[in-house]
């Protein structure tokens, strides 16, 4: 459930009319809905009250800062892959022992930033990784709390770009590895063991796959504990899908039973790193329609949004409903909506049945929460748009549109010119 709903023939974020946000802030515009975010945070988070826990929100999925205190306020930690990311996630005020750090490639200088703020644990990813860890840890006198990310070797059923535990993915460390990793971590001078670490995929619309890689984690945890090794957390990632079509992903709540159910004898601190789930449908991307044609068979309907703004269908093929602010157009139409960016992928909707869009028509695109402005660019030289988090009946720009003076920042063109 979201609070982007129809009032009359009008679309509404929760009690405000999408259109004025268009008639302050311009389109495109990403529209937040602040009531949707604690509705599903708190929805993640409760499936666990039973339990110790920690819900440490992906920053990747949606990093900006009102987003992240959204989170923060409601008690969550944070997942981050970079240092940009921490530095964000701290200026939105979280508490460093609430932040677990993942990523195939840290580099020195964000390994030592995190362990000066004093993070919970690096989820490590390679062999190499955990002795560099060890390395600055120990250089700076301090020691760094670890988990291995263990690659489990389970299809999470998913779009190939976002599968992570298959063990020809780029991720974690193999399962038959990780134990021997988990002896030499225990004698490195700057490591403390504390946990173990999985993250499968991304959109998962079952269960399985989580519970399954449990169990062989569950298996290695008890070899850890003969072998003197006793961890405190266990890590079971992100990646519980949401609704963008005909999907039918488990309710945070099942998802939570299942889980619990999986890890009740373990005894260890769970930490969850939802990212999409929590955004995902919490936030639209509003365009104009600019231009329609038809060529053929074939009608184009010419926005001003791109795949600039909203990169998943051009990557990933990706579904994302879309809804007309005003009801009124007349009737249907199959048509392919499409972005200004000049390159064939660049389609926001592809042959599918959408209102009869005119020239000026506003619409919104659904879903785009998760993964939307966070892979945003400014390709072609277009500004990174606008976003506004709305709460009850009121608004706030919390980005300001980026301008065209923004594009150039920071270039220098080469006194040799
Ligand atoms: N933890 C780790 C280590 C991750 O790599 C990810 C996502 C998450 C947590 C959060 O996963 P979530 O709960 O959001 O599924 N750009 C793609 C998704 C990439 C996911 C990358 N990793 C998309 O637009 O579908």
């Amino acid at each position: 459930m979201n609070h982007f709903q129809y009032k009359a023939n009008e679309l509404y974020a929760e009690d405000v009319r999408l259109a004025d946000i268009v008639a302050k802030v311009g389109s495109p515009v990403y529209v937040y809905s602040h009531a949707t975010l604690e509705r599903h945070f708190k929805a993640f988070d409760g499936a666990f009250a039973s339990v110790p826990h920690t819900v440490c929100y992906s920053v990747k999925a949606n990093s900006t800062q009102s987003v992240l205190k959204t989170f923060i306020n409601l008690g969550g930690g944070v997942d981050i892959v970079s240092g940009g990311e921490l530095y964000r996630a701290l200026k939105a005020g979280v508490d460093p022992k609430k932040v677990v750090y993942s990523g195939v490639g840290k580099k020195d200088e964000e390994i030592e930033y995190a362990l000066n703020t004093g993070i919970l644990m690096f989820n490590v990813e390679s062999e190499q990784e955990l002795t560099r860890i060890s390395e600055i840890a120990s250089r700076l006198g301090k020691k760094a709390g670890i988990a291995i990310r263990v690659n489990p070797d389970v299809d999470p059923g998913t779009h190939p770009y976002i599968t992570t535990g298959l063990k020809n993915a780029k991720f974690g460390i193999t399962i038959d590895r990780a134990m021997e990793e988990y002896k030499r971590a225990a004698g490195l001078p700057g490591i403390e063991v504390i946990g173990i670490d999985m993250h499968i995929g991304s959109q998962l619309t079952k269960v399985n796959p989580f519970v399954d890689s449990i169990e062989k984690l569950k298996v290695m945890i008890g070899k850890l504990k003969e072998m003197g090794i006793n961890l405190q957390y266990f890590d079971c990632g992100g990646g519980l899908g949401i609704q963008y079509n005909n999907e039918e992903p488990p309710l945070p709540a099942d998802y939570g039973k299942e889980i619990i159910a999986a890890t009740k004898d373990l005894g260890l601190h769970l930490v969850f790193e939802p990212g999409r789930n929590i955004v995902g449908n919490a936030g639209i991307l509003v365009a104009r329609c600019l231009y329609t044609k038809a060529r053929g068979e074939k009608n184009f309907i010419m926005i001003d949004a791109g795949m600039n703004d909203l990169a998943r269908p051009a990557l990933y093929g990706s579904f994302h409903s879309v809804q007309a602010l005003k009801k009124d157009q007349d009737g249907l139409i199959t048509a392919d909506i499409v972005g200004p960016i000049c390159e064939s992928g660049d389609f926001l909707v592809k042959d599918r049945e959408v209102p009869m869009f005119k020239q000026g028509d506003l619409m919104a695109f659904m879903s785009a929460g998760a993964y939307g402005f966070a892979m945003s660019s400014s390709y072609n030289s277009r500004p990174r748009v606008a976003e506004v988090m709305v709460k009850g009946g009121a608004f706030e720009i919390i980005r300001e549109r980026e301008t065209i003076e923004d594009l150039v920042k920071g270039e220098k063109v080469a006194t040799f010119l």
